[in-house]
């Protein structure tokens, strides 16, 4: 199939352009560079076999979007283009609905004008908020805490009134858990950049020198541990889900809502030690405050993914630890 990636130069869509095009696809990325760089590009080739495409280009510009459309004869679309920190999207609310949301609205528009109707969304567990039971299947609540989350929310909303207003749409929204990990090649993997305030790349930050040591924050949740828990998945793992969800919406109608987890939880301290164990270095951590925002545990009943995509998790925590260190050692 001809399919187009938006934001498919990030750390997770650049992962999920090579399971597409290992499958036999033809790619064609479209993204704007806010969050990534014409160098994923050179990366992405080095490890496909196929040329991959890309036009440097924002969803909120139809017209670019109609022309690929028209000119690929794009079939499907992977929507992972967006604005993804949550600290940031409390500082500036306004950016992440104008990118996540009216952005999207406007893809929509233009898929439609195209009668492009097959969509993957990259939506997250944010939209969950704070677990009322675990593991969390998708007919738990959604009440997001964080305006991150509540874009999330609000474009699963839009799809749902969309798949029930042309039932000709054929949707499945991925509800991500904790990505983490590279590609074993050691060419891609999550950016360390200063707003990464994710448990994995800063302690690749630690790893690296670059911060001293981690700030655990909070040791007193009701875990094992103490410390917060949450369901790590291989980003490859991940970006198989998204292939197989691209099969499925090829030969389905309706929307589907869908965890992509390994259902399974691990705590901050456990990251830590199957870091010490991968790199054999220490990894020097002192305890903080709660942050705030932060739940104690959550991790995904991945019964929904197994069913309807015949999709699994397969890989563990040590891979994630060993693929994220191998990619910033090279
Ligand atoms: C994990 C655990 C922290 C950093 C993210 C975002 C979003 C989403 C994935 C897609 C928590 C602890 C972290 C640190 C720490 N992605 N921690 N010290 O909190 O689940 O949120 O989930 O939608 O990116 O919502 O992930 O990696 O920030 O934190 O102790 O320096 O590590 O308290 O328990 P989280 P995280």
């Amino acid at each position: 199939m001809n399919i187009m990636i938006t934001g498919g130069c990030g750390y997770i869509g650049s992962h999920v352009t090579i399971s597409l095009e290992k499958l036999g696809h033809n790619i064609t990325i479209y993204d704007n560079f806010s969050n990534s760089s014409k160098e994923q590009i050179k990366r992405l080739n080095l490890i496909c076999t196929s040329n991959i495409d890309y036009i440097c280009a924002d969803i909120t510009d139809t017209k670019s979007l109609k022309n690929i459309f028209k000119d690929k004869k794009i079939e499907a679309v992977v929507h992972m283009a967006g604005l993804k920190y949550v600290g940031d999207s409390e500082s500036d609310p306004i950016s992440y609905y104008e990118n996540n949301v009216t952005g999207t609205i406007n893809l929509l528009n233009a898929m439609n004008e195209c009668g492009i109707k097959n969509l993957v969304f990259s939506s997250s567990a944010t939209v969950y908020g704070e677990p009322e039971y675990l593991p969390i299947d998708e007919n738990h609540s959604t009440s997001p805490i964080s305006v991150y989350g509540r874009t999330k929310l609000y474009v699963e909303n839009i799809l749902k009134d969309l798949s029930l207003s042309d039932p000709d749409w054929s949707i499945v929204c991925l509800r991500y858990f904790n990505p983490a990990g590279a590609h074993p090649s050691g060419f891609i993997g999550e950016e360390i950049t200063s707003k990464s305030e994710n448990l994995f790349p800063t302690i690749g930050k630690v790893l690296s020198g670059i911060m001293p040591s981690l700030k655990v924050y909070g040791k007193d949740y009701q875990t094992h541990d103490g410390t917060g828990i949450r369901d790590y998945i291989h980003v490859l793992d991940l970006s198989e889900g998204h292939a197989m969800s691209v099969e499925y919406v090829n030969n389905n109608k309706g929307i589907e809502n869908i965890n992509l987890g390994r259902g399974h939880g691990y705590s901050v301290l456990e990251v830590i030690k199957s870091f010490e164990k991968i790199t054999e270095k220490k990894i020097p951590y002192e305890f903080g405050e709660y942050r705030s925002g932060d739940i104690s545990s959550s991790f995904a009943d991945v019964t929904k993914a197994k069913q309807i995509l015949g999709w699994t998790a397969t890989r563990d925590l040590d891979d994630m630890c060993k693929s994220m260190w191998y990619y910033y050692q090279n």
